[in-house]
């Protein structure tokens, strides 16, 4: 059982470490899970993104976006939609009215890198931030909001990894 507030840790020792946390995660979560991605330039969010395209069976390669800010994967059990705001001020982000995209388009699960662009940030979501280890990275998931949280715990139990903190 993971504690409201508390988070799951995951040591990613290698690149494939990091792929397998994102099909890990595409097998537990649902259409509509939010996850924001926070971490430093290089360390490791387009390449979670690839692995949770993969869980979902998608083929096309995920690259980053970029210069293309979305980029929409239909193919797979869900549909998956992957944003970089990188090149983004919070007031530019705040013009772009991301709610009304997520009510138009199918739903899916949604990968946000650069989360600290958002002006305002959704009720429910998943977080993820990441540390860079001597060798690799650890990453911290916490939930916000009581349905993120079933995800946690659906996927702290599929696992058999992570430890409370
Ligand atoms: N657990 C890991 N240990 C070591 N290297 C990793 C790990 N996960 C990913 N990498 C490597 O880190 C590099 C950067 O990965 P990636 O492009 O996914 O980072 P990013 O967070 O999306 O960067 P950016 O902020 O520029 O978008 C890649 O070479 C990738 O293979
Ligand atoms: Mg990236």
């Amino acid at each position: 059982m993971v504690q409201p507030g508390a988070g799951v840790v995951v040591d990613l020792p290698d690149p494939a470490a990091t792929v397998g946390l994102g099909m890990g995660l595409a097998e537990i979560l649902p259409a509509g899970a939010i996850l924001l991605l926070q971490g430093d330039l290089g360390s490791g969010k387009t390449t979670l993104v690839q692995g949770l395209a993969q869980g979902l069976g998608i083929s096309e390669p995920v690259t980053s976006p970029t210069f293309a800010l979305i980029q929409e994967y239909p193919e797979g059990r869900i549909p998956l939609y992957h944003l970089d705001l990188y090149r983004l001020t919070p007031e530019e982000v705040q013009q772009l009215h991301l709610e009304t995209y997520w009510q138009e388009v199918a739903p899916g699960i949604v990968a946000i890198e650069w989360p600290e662009r958002l002006p305002i940030r959704p009720v429910n979501y998943l977080h993820l931030s990441w540390q860079s280890m001597t060798s690799g990275r650890r990453v911290t998931l916490t939930a916000q909001g009581t349905t993120p949280q079933s995800w946690l715990e659906n996927f702290s139990q599929s696992q058999g990894f992570g430890e409370l903190v």
